[in-house]
């Protein structure tokens, strides 16, 4: 296809190992639930099993790249693709963990300030997580717990529905906490705008990067957001279960009268292994840690995060607006009663993901793609997400979808 020929990025393709169907590659629309595997992955893992196998513990200390301070490989890394300095990230645990380690710290409800705001359609973990640290603290979700909701007949968020929230009831709302980008519409989220309003009202503000690392440009520094969690199987390829980032603002770094849930992992490293009793966290995100690490995860993270700094965040990001740009007008082309698109169509108000509608039998028809190698996935109640990953996706790819796709639902 002409429009692949003249991709400055479609040689980064050949980096990942697509799935394949009887023979043939999968059209791979997946990259917001799963992210491929970069062929270098196995090479970074193979390297920490062959220094296990020779070390044995000293590879703590004396492995290729040593395992005690392997999490700082990807800090560098890791701050630049969510625009953060290198002390305000870390890369641990997993994201509903990471969430619960922030509003530990930054949910700091009084009587009189409380709230939690929250998307209607978070994430469930992200509802689990905040209902239950509202209870943690002596409170009633269905006090505390405000939850925004689209506007009759809406399946998105309009920002100034978000700022008159903010302003009406900013005086009771403890934490601000939002995706990046909405899981179920791929609806993106003027970060910037939501922590200025928040800010303005004394709110803390925190967000939810699981569908916009790797997917958007974020500049959580500049924004000045208080803390962010993410997970890094999806845009950011790290494979499943994969250890997740933990953002917290550089004013926060040495906010050490901040209640936390302490493990030896935060402890300043100087004196880690002095085995004293006494908690002294490290400066900055790092002092959130808890446990050590898993280094294999880490490592196979380490292959995508190289692709992601070499290809440039901003360059993906102008790939990735031109194929959704096209999934998007082949799917009008293929217009029907049968489905309808819900995800913004503004490309400031979405990343990859598109969102789409199938109210009659969609189930069956995404799982009966998924068996002819067309796959994308589901969520309940009715809708089919489809997400061109720029990295690996290419706008042949979007063209066989939309055949298939419109063929199928009739
Ligand atoms: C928006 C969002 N938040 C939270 C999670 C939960 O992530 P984890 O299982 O890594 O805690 C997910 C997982 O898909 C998600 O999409």
């Amino acid at each position: 296809m002409a429009m692949d020929e003249r991709d400055p990025l479609k040689g980064y393709r050949e980096r990942f190992l697509l799935p394949r169907t009887d023979g043939i590659d999968c059209v791979y629309l997946c990259g917001h639930s799963l992210g491929l595997q970069p062929k270098t992955a196995a090479r970074y893992i193979e390297q920490e099993l062959r220094d296990w196998a020779e070390l044995g513990v000293e590879g703590h200390f004396r492995a290729t790249n040593p395992w005690m301070p392997y999490h700082k490989l990807l800090t560098e890394q890791t701050a630049e693709l969510v625009g953060a300095k290198p002390l305000e990230v870390v890369v641990m645990n997993s994201l509903t963990v990471n969430l619960h380690l922030m509003m530990i710290s930054f949910y700091r409800p009084t009587k009189k300030r409380h709230k939690i705001v929250v998307e209607r359609g978070a994430f469930p973990s992200d509802q689990y997580a905040v209902q239950s640290q509202i209870r943690f603290h002596g409170f009633d979700p269905t006090i505390a717990l405000i939850e925004l909701t689209p506007r009759p007949g809406e399946s998105c968020l309009r920002d100034e529905d978000i700022d008159s929230v903010i302003e009406r009831e900013g005086n009771e709302i403890a934490l601000i906490m939002l995706g990046g980008v909405n899981y179920a519409t791929g609806q993106a989220f003027d970060m910037a705008r939501i922590t200025r309003s928040g800010h303005a009202r004394g709110c803390v503000v925190g967000f939810d990067l699981a569908h916009a690392a790797g997917n958007m440009p974020l500049k959580l520094h500049e924004w000045d957001a208080d803390f962010a969690v993410w997970c890094s199987y999806k845009y950011l390829n790290g494979g499943p279960g994969c250890a997740g980032g933990c953002f917290v603002q550089e004013r926060h770094a040495r906010a050490w009268h901040l209640p936390r849930l302490a493990g030896w992992w935060g402890h300043d490293e100087q004196s880690r292994f002095e085995m004293g009793p006494n908690f002294q966290p490290m400066p900055g995100a790092d002092g959130w840690q808890l446990s050590n690490p898993s280094i294999v995860s880490m490592a196979a993270l380490r292959a995508s995060m190289e692709i992601f700094h070499e290809a440039g965040m901003e360059r993906l990001r102008a790939k990735s607006i031109s194929l959704t740009g096209y999934l998007e007008f082949l799917l009008s082309q293929n217009s029907s009663a049968n489905f309808s698109i819900i995800t913004p169509r503004e490309k400031e108000r979405r990343g990859a993901q598109l969102s789409v509608r199938v109210p009659q039998n969609g189930r069956a028809l995404c799982e009966r793609l998924a068996r002819e190698g067309i796959v994308g996935d589901w969520r309940e109640p009715d809708t089919f997400r489809v997400a061109p990953v720029p990295l690996y996706n290419s706008y042949r790819d979007v063209f066989r979808f939309v055949q298939r796709f419109a063929a199928a639902v009739g």
